[in-house]
């Protein structure tokens, strides 16, 4: 089903640190922007403002449903507009192959309202669906080939890693039992069968009891660290010098590999620490303009409890 594109709905998504990334990215008139994780556009329809009418935006995003949100953006702006479906390091990387150049970049990681709102897509523990959450359909891997198939040690690690779940060897353990009698088709299967691992006293702390493992299968069935690990790079070689990159994460691991990735690109220098002088001559390429990430404000989760996790960065590309 498309999403209602003629009006915003109240699944619709909230751009998160929206006004922080503008006054990051800083676009001007005449610039080109890159939204490499379009979703509704909230974040696109204030960085093409700032290009008062010259310059144009390359939006990309991975759902297919994210088209229709694209058109009607693009319908109510006058500006150049086009939108590139994929993920994001493989377009990044074709448009640096192509020497297309960016001035502003923005990575908005993660899913959507729309996405996580819409119970056909299986992101929800909420809500009885099809156990799916990939965010490109066309994608083969789904979280109910993940959950039927992996074997039990590589599931507690998925767990753990990426859900930083603390009953992950417990959990594993009941989903591979379980699944030998049934595989697992429906969201809620899955959330009751977690629910049952794990001791009853922590059933009832720290949000849903599902919400840890739920966020680690999204994360593996979209590969989402490895997209981002890949697209840092490209995304930097698309920037012309003074251009500036914005990425917003979610979570530890995605923040850690945005922080680790700014500071080697800013340090240049990749000699080991004992070489008394500088034997690889690389450059620094990137000047951090965030220190430390940027958090929402008390008024803004107040507004959009879904920031809650949310951290920006930024940096600029070094050069005239
Ligand atoms: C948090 S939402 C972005 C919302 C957007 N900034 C807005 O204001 O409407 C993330 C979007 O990025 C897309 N996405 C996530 N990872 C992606 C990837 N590796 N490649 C392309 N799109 C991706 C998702 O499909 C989703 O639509």
């Amino acid at each position: 089903m498309l999403p209602n594109v003629l009006h915003r709905s109240a699944s619709d998504h909230v751009p998160v640190l929206a006004e922080e990334v503008r006054e990051l990215l800083a676009v001007r008139p005449g610039e080109t922007v890159v939204d490499a994780t379009f979703g509704a556009g909230g974040h696109s329809s204030l960085l093409v403002d700032d290009l008062d009418g010259d310059g144009r935006l390359i939006a990309i995003d991975r759902d297919p449903s994210a088209r229709a949100y694209f058109d009607r953006f693009k319908a109510g702006k006058k500006i150049q507009a086009r939108f590139l479906r994929g993920e994001f390091s493989v377009v990044l990387n074709q448009l640096a192959a192509n020497d297309v150049q960016a001035d502003a970049i923005l990575l908005d990681l993660g899913v959507s309202s729309m996405q996580l709102d819409r119970p056909e897509r299986g992101f929800s523990y909420a809500a009885d669906a099809p156990l799916d959450m990939r965010m490109d359909t066309a994608e083969e891997l789904s979280a109910r080939d993940l959950v039927n198939e992996a074997d039990e040690r590589e599931l507690g690690l998925i767990f753990r890693r990426y859900g930083e779940e603390r009953y992950a060897r417990q959990i594993a353990r009941a989903i591979v039992r379980r699944r030998a009698e049934r595989p697992f088709e429906r969201t809620t299967d899955l959330a009751d069968t977690i629910k049952q691992a794990i001791p009853t006293p922590a059933r009832f702390g720290d949000g849903h009891p599902a919400r840890r493992v739920f966020q680690s299968l999204r994360i593996a069935v979209n590969d989402e660290l490895g997209a981002l690990e890949a697209a840092l790079p490209a995304a930097v070689r698309m920037l012309r010098p003074g251009g500036r990159i914005a990425v917003i994460s979610f979570h530890s691991l995605e923040d850690r590999i945005v922080k680790q990735y700014f500071r080697e690109q800013a340090r240049g220098c990749t000699c080991p620490p004992e070489f008394p002088i500088c034997n690889c001559g690389n450059e620094p390429v990137l000047r951090d303009l965030t220190r430390k990430p940027v958090r929402p404000g008390a008024r803004e989760l107040e507004l959009n409890p879904r920031a809650a996790s949310a951290k920006l960065r930024a940096a600029v590309k070094v050069g005239d």
